[in-house]
């Protein structure tokens, strides 16, 4: 089977891209590089001794669709291209639209002209807004409090509505939680451009003596030690659990919905302890107010993407850490 990965030079996509190659998928990959780096794609095929084709190409470009599916017969398309920074979203409301909702219709209007009408896609915890009760179930409401929420929803409802009307097409929907930790060889793993949003990557930063500490965005929330509780995820499990939806695709099974999670969650100072042991010396960091837009705590129900797909969460936080560490020591400037 030949898959088409967009965003698949990111941090997801390059894990994924991975899996894929090892589990004897052929990779297509189309990225526009707006927030990435190839080097991560010589490093997939480092790691797993494949080859894979590249398109440096925008998903808003219908004729760089025209191409991919003239020179590749294509089963199916995991989608992870898109922008993804809560804060940016809420500067750039225009930008987010654009490129996460407009892409993919442009790109879904190039699949059903191709013939291609299998479809995984990338959504997010987010889109159970502040929810009223934990473990987060996928019969939860849905609601978001950002453009880039809203991106995701929206997208979400778009590849509903597109099975709805034509029952050759099957959608997976795969709502991840807090994707963490790189590939345990250190070649690959996460790259954010400048001062990182998101805690491990921040706190991977600190550790290595780039930021002089990390700011605990409150202490006083309804939780065991008062700072954020989330379900963080080794980047390898979510990869894994990409693996799983394609083979679930071969089942034509119509459009689902899973959460990918552990079902375990962490408080910040939960994190910043035992990244500190993973390193091997301790983060510092100052208690700040609150972030807006932070919920007290999010962790998933993701039983149903082992009884539906037979995949479960494998790595545990040490491991998290541990890889996390492994590639930002090994790889002080990201892929630069
Ligand atoms: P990432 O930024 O590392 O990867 C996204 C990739 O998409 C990048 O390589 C980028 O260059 C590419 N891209 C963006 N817009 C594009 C366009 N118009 N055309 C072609 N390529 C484009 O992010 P990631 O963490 O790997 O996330 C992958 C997906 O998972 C995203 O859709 C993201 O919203 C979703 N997601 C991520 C998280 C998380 O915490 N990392 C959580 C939930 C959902
Ligand atoms: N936090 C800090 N200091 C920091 C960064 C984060 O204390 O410097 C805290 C936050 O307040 C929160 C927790 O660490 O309690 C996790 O924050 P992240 O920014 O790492 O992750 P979020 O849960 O806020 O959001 C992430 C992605 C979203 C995605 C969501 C669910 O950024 O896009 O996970 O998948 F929707």
């Amino acid at each position: 089977m030949k898959i088409l990965v967009t965003g698949g030079s990111g941090y997801i996509g390059s894990h994924t891209c991975v899996e894929l190659l090892n589990s004897g998928y052929e990779v297509v990959v189309m990225d526009n590089l707006c927030n990435s780096s190839e080097e991560s794609l010589n490093r997939v095929k480092q790691i797993t001794g494949k080859d894979l084709a590249f398109y440096k190409a925008d998903i808003t470009d219908r004729d760089a669709f025209k191409k991919i599916f003239s020179e590749h017969k294509i089963d199916a398309v995991i989608h992870f291209a898109g922008l993804k920074a809560v804060g940016e979203s809420c500067e750039k409301p225009i930008e987010y639209y654009f490129n996460n909702v407009a892409g993919t219709v442009i790109m879904c209007d190039e699949m059903r002209k191709a013939g291609v009408k299998n479809i995984v896609f990338s959504s997010s915890a987010t889109v159970y807004g502040k929810p009223k009760t934990v473990p987060i179930k996928e019969d939860f409401p849905l609601s978001t409090t950002n453009p880039y929420g809203a991106t995701k929803l929206m997208i979400e409802n778009i590849l509903t509505d597109i099975h709805t009307a034509d029952k050759e097409w099957n959608v997976i929907l795969l709502r991840y939680f807090n994707p963490i930790g790189a590939h345990e060889s250190g070649l690959i793993g996460e790259d954010p451009n400048g001062i990182p949003n998101n805690l491990l990557p921040y706190v991977s930063k600190v550790a290595i003596g780039q930021l002089p500490f990390v700011n605990v965005w409150g202490n006083d929330y309804e939780t065991k030690d008062g700072t954020g509780v989330r379900d963080y995820i080794h980047v390898v499990d979510l990869a894994v659990g990409h693996i799983r939806a394609v083979e679930k695709l071969k089942e034509n099974p119509g459009r689902k919905v899973y959460n990918l999670g552990t079902g375990n969650g962490y408080s910040v100072l939960e994190i910043i302890e035992n990244f500190s042991k993973a390193c091997g010396k301790d983060v510092p960091y100052k208690i700040a107010p609150r972030r807006p837009g932070d919920i007290d705590v999010c962790y998933a129900d993701a039983s149903l993407a082992k009884e539906e797909l037979g995949w479960e969460a494998k790595f545990g936080i040490d491991k998290m850490c541990e890889d996390l560490w492994r590639w930002q020591s090994k790889n002080p400037n990201g892929y630069k």
